[in-house]
């Protein structure tokens, strides 16, 4: 599967404010001729600074346009959906660094996935496909996180910790080293991580805990 860092023109899927965060990145990581595409399409027709060109069928339809493509969408279960499908048409998958961000060249970044400003990634970190990791995360030595995962601004993951797929860790939250946290889990803003969770839970607080909704 090619992994681009760079290019001429790239395609956004989804044209929300992650959206816009996305070209930004890419725009600061050298990739020009930016377009979005979105389903709410013809109704909008600009996000931020740029053009959107057309809902997702016309992506497809002209997937073979662009020198890189990437789901833009923040919904870990939409944007990891997505990729697999634009994966599966053949699409040339970017994956975007931001200059500022650092990822040790002893780590692994999937593609689609994107890395914001500020975001470090140490040695031995396998990040998977589709994968955000946001404004000021840092992830640490050896942790490995699934495909279609979303670290947040300011989330910090300490050495060893495993993130199963589609989880989210939230805003400020901090994760203890070798932690495991399951697939689909959600992790509330600023929560502190000492415990495993398992998959498919709400956590918040420090210690996190399982949210109750009963
Ligand atoms: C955890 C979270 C998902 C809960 O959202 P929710 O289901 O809508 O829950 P509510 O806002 O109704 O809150 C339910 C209760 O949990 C508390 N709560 C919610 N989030 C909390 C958090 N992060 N830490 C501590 N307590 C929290 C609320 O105060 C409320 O308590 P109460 O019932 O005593 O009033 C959400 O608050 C959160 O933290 N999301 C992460 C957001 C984020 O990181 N965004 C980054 C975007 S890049």
């Amino acid at each position: 599967m090619p992994r681009l860092t760079r290019g001429s023109s790239l395609a956004l899927l989804g044209a929300s404010g992650h959206g816009r965060v996305v070209a930004d990145t890419a725009h600061a990581a050298g990739w020009s001729g930016i377009a979005f595409f979105d389903d709410r399409f013809p109704a909008l027709r600009a996000n931020g600074p740029w053009e959107v060109r057309g809902g997702s069928e016309a992506l497809f339809e002209t997937l073979g346009a662009y020198d890189g493509v990437l789901v833009a969408i923040g919904d870990n279960a939409a944007r990891l959906r997505h990729h697999l499908r634009l994966r599966e048409a053949g699409a040339l998958i970017a994956t975007i660094v931001h200059p500022r961000a650092w990822v040790s060249p002893h780590s692994r970044l999937g593609p689609g996935s994107v890395v914001m400003a500020g975001a470090m990634i140490n040695i031995g970190a396998e990040i998977g496909e589709a994968v955000i990791v946001n404004t000021s995360a840092s992830v640490d030595h050896d942790c490995v996180l699934g495909d279609g995962v979303h670290v947040s601004p300011g989330a910090h993951l300490a050495g060893g910790v495993t993130v199963g797929e589609g989880a989210w860790i939230g805003i400020g939250a901090s994760v203890r080293h070798g932690i495991r946290i399951g697939a689909g889990t959600l992790v509330g803003a600023g929560a502190a991580v000492v415990r495993d969770l398992p998959p498919g839970v709400t956590a918040i607080g420090c210690p996190a805990r399982p949210l109750n909704r009963t």
